[in-house]
């Protein structure tokens, strides 16, 4: 394959870090510019930036994902989350260029009794969710050529997600009290990094390749009780896990009751499928540093 250099913005954070361990085709370059390296809110750096490297594609996976913390800084999450997007559509429009920009499953409200597809109407119920929808909006309206990537419920061996917390958490304490009124999709980075790589060279390699809203999850369904249990259980811990209502532990930002994604688009347009996310959590607690797995 000829060389092809592509941008990944956020490039440092936990699915920047899959994307970088993902199994791209020999001759891709990854580009992964840290903020002071790349100001992301800045017309005139992106240009430079896209003046010096012939990038084939952007991957933004910057966001501002304290999601309780933004319903007190709405100005950051708005930042990050709606105005880099719309900058990095505007110049990836100007370069006439592919973007794949990721979202979340917090766009919607959680009420529908079923996973939500790709075409439900969106409904943030919290200052992240209103600052990614933003976000999606500004890249769709920006960028022809533009993917949304929807994910929910990340977790990796690298960087700080529940599946660590639990873990860790389990090495000084008999049993954790955990929310089990709540489901999702839990999503392993690393086969988010290696769906959204295969997205990212489909559009590289037609110009005319299907674009708009994806969702992109493991296969299945869980609680975040029923997650705890399991890594717990591959990670050989006796931490018995104690369920518990949201209720019980409120937040000062609401989310989604439902957050199951369907991703029949993906499938659909770029025979992308996910496996089961017990299967890929088998693999992450494999990758967890060994004195974290419990006795
Ligand atoms: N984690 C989840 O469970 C989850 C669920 C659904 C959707 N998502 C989406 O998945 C994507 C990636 O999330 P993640 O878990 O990888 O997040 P993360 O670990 O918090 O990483 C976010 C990255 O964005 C960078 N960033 C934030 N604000 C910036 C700014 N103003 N300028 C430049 N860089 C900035 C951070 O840089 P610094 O390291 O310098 O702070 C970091 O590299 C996001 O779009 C998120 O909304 C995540």
């Amino acid at each position: 394959m000829a060389e092809i250099d592509i941008l990944i913005t956020g490039g440092h954070g936990q699915v920047g870090q899959a994307l970088a361990h993902a199994s791209w085709p020999e001759g891709v370059r990854l580009h992964r510019p840290t903020r002071a390296e790349l100001d992301l809110t800045s017309e005139v750096a992106l240009s430079e930036a896209f003046a010096r490297t012939p990038f084939a594609a952007v991957i933004n996976a910057c966001a501002f994902t304290a999601v309780d913390a933004a319903e007190a800084q709405a100005g950051d999450a708005f930042l990050a989350n709606a105005l880099i997007p719309a900058r990095l559509a505007d110049a990836t429009r100007r370069a006439g260029l592919p973007l794949v920009h990721i979202s979340t499953d917090c766009v919607f409200d959680g009420r529908r009794d079923r996973p939500y597809a790709e075409y439900d109407a969106t409904a943030p119920i919290s200052v992240y969710g209103s600052s990614k929808r933003a976000g999606e909006l500004a890249v769709l309206s920006a960028n022809p050529r533009s993917a949304v990537v929807r994910t929910a419920w990340v977790v990796s061996a690298r960087g700080k997600n529940f599946i660590r917390t639990i873990v860790d958490g389990a090495v000084s304490r008999p049993e954790l009290t955990v929310v089990a009124d709540v489901i999702g999709s839990p999503t392993s980075a690393d086969d988010l990094a290696e769906a959204l790589a295969t997205l990212t060279l489909a559009m590289i390699a037609d110009p005319e390749a299907p674009t708009g809203v994806y969702h992109c999850v493991n296969a299945g369904e869980a609680s975040w009780a029923e997650l705890a249990v399991e890594a717990l259980r591959l990670a050989g811990s006796r931490t018995t896990v104690v369920p518990i209502p949201a209720a019980d532990r409120p937040a000062p930002a609401p989310r989604p009751v439902n957050s199951r994604l369907s991703c029949e688009r993906l499938a659909n347009d770029y025979g992308v499928t996910m496996r089961d996310w017990r299967e890929a959590v088998v693999d992450l607690v494999d990758g967890l540093p060994s004195e974290k797995a419990a006795p």
